[in-house]
């Protein structure tokens, strides 16, 4: 099998100092076009709440939810590294029920890895997933789990004493084992600090262009996100008015009876339905 990209190449990509290119992904189709196009890690991130279940927050999601969309992804990857984000409430009450939860991103998810919110606060439960051989990307600066703690979606480390703290976290992430850290939200200054400071790649989402990767949501590039473009992200297309007037027209077809044609249509040979309507005529 030809080797697909692993937790030692992303490392590699930064000390050769190539930028690591990620997106999300919460269905086979997208993965399959992402994997296609180069993409070096797909995270299944629990934005599967927003943007496919139609929850307003990530609270909601379950691992049976989480299960189901990364099977999904993985099915359509042949390359990059597949992630699963670790659900609220799948890690949070003990190191035992992170191992058997981060298992099932594995075993049944068809993952290579699971992504874990949280600092030194976690670092138990973190060192107990490693432990078991289970690859581990953190997550620090905004946490979307904690979002009721946090007070919103707010820029993280503001404050000289929080960036040291994000920082203390950062290496305590390092120092469990960790193959690389999601940077949500922070002041790009700070994040550039942080990657100087880290042998391992820190993967920005609105951190600013010094971090060693990015990752965006799909959605969001592609402008299948209602709502205006958020700052920290890039419309890259907006295929939201091209899918509405795709669907306008069609119900407009179907209203007027211009979809389907004859050429959509089946044909039955012309003997079997002379027979067929005989034998409607014979029994009326
Ligand atoms: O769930 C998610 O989309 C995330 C982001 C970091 C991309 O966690």
């Amino acid at each position: 099998m030809n080797l697909h990209v692993t937790v030692t190449k992303l490392q590699a990509y930064k000390r050769d100092k190539r930028k690591i290119a990620a997106l999300t992904a919460y269905d086979c189709p997208m993965a399959a076009l992402l994997d296609e196009q180069g993409i070096d890690m797909v995270l299944v991130g629990d934005s599967l709440a927003q943007t496919v279940l139609g929850y307003k927050d990530t609270i909601q999601v379950t691992m049976e939810d989480m299960i189901h969309h990364t099977k999904a992804v993985s099915r359509g990857i042949q390359n990059a590294l597949v992630i699963g984000d670790m659900p609220f409430m799948s890690y949070q009450a003990s190191p035992t029920d992170a191992i058997k939860n981060a298992g099932r991103f594995l075993q049944e998810g068809g993952a290579h890895g699971v992504k874990i919110e949280g600092g030194k606060d976690r670092i138990r439960t973190i060192a107990a997933v490693l432990d078991a051989g289970i690859p581990v990307l953190g997550h620090l600066g905004l946490t979307p789990q904690s979002l009721y703690q946090m007070g919103g979606y707010k820029v993280q480390g503001k404050t000289s004493d929080k960036a040291q703290k994000i920082l203390e976290d950062a290496l305590a992430l390092e120092q469990a084992g960790v193959f690389a850290v999601v940077l949500e939200l922070v002041p790009y200054a700070i994040a550039k600090v942080i990657s100087g400071q880290l042998t391992i790649p820190t993967i920005g989402i609105g951190s600013g262009p010094y971090c060693d990767g990015q990752i965006l949501v799909v959605n969001d590039i592609l402008g299948m996100t209602s709502g205006k473009p958020k700052k920290h992200s890039k419309q890259y297309a907006n295929l939201k008015p091209i899918l509405d007037k795709a669907v306008q027209e069609y119900i407009l077809d179907v209203q007027k009876g211009q979809f389907p044609s004859l050429d959509n249509a089946f044909e039955i040979d012309e003997e079997e339905l002379k027979e067929f309507i005989d034998s409607i005529k014979k029994e009326s």
